[in-house]
């Protein structure tokens, strides 16, 4: 089955890559999409966050999943690639929560699209991109929280932030 696993990925996470590692071995093909969520205002844009999951894929060594943008619905992407399956992660009943309307109204949009719930491997319950931000915000290090390049990357961005407003 053709599967999907969107998120915003500002960055990606050990979390996220845990997942990614997992769904794809549940899907024939995995799409990788960066979407927008319009409650959130990201650091990277969307072709470095491209650029990201395509390094952290490469270390995967897996040859079924895709990396994409798209600007739109989701369920307007499902119905372009023919996917199937929607794969988001729970870390906590409040994720769940999250994701229920999420799930509702991607089957009511694009009929017959599941959404498949991976429980998060408890290492990464503690972990999202925004802390992985706050802690590099503050010159911590972040490499337990998301893969190597994207620690550095982080550093690259928040410096230059500090250079353009000096
Ligand atoms: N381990 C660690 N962290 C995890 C995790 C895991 N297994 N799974 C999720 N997270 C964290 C992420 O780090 C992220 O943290 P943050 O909130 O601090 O940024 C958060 O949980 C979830 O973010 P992410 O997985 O990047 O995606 P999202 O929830 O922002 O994505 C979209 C939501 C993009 C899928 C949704 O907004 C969407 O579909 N947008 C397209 C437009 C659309 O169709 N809208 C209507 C939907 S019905």
């Amino acid at each position: 089955m053709i599967c999907l696993f969107p998120g915003t990925f500002d960055p990606p996470t050990l979390g996220h890559m845990d997942i990614m590692r997992r769904a794809a071995k549940l899907a024939d093909k995995l799409y990788v999409v960066v979407l927008v969520n319009s409650a959130k205002k990201p650091m990277f844009a969307p072709e470095e966050r491209v650029l990201f999951l395509n390094e952290c894929i490469r270390n995967l060594g897996l040859g079924n999943i895709v990396v994409d943008s798209f600007s739109g619905l989701l369920a307007d992407y499902a119905k372009k690639v023919n996917a199937g399956c929607v794969i988001r992660s729970l870390r906590s009943g409040a994720d769940f929560e999250y994701e229920r309307p999420l799930a509702l109204a991607n089957d009511i949009l694009c009929p017959g699209l599941e959404t498949l719930f991976l429980a998060a491997d408890p290492k990464y319950f503690h972990i999202s991109s925004s802390l992985a931000k706050e802690i590099a915000s503050h010159g911590g290090c972040t490499d337990a929280m998301v893969p190597a390049d994207v620690s550095s990357r982080m550093q690259e961005k928040l410096a230059s932030q500090r250079h353009n407003r000096v």
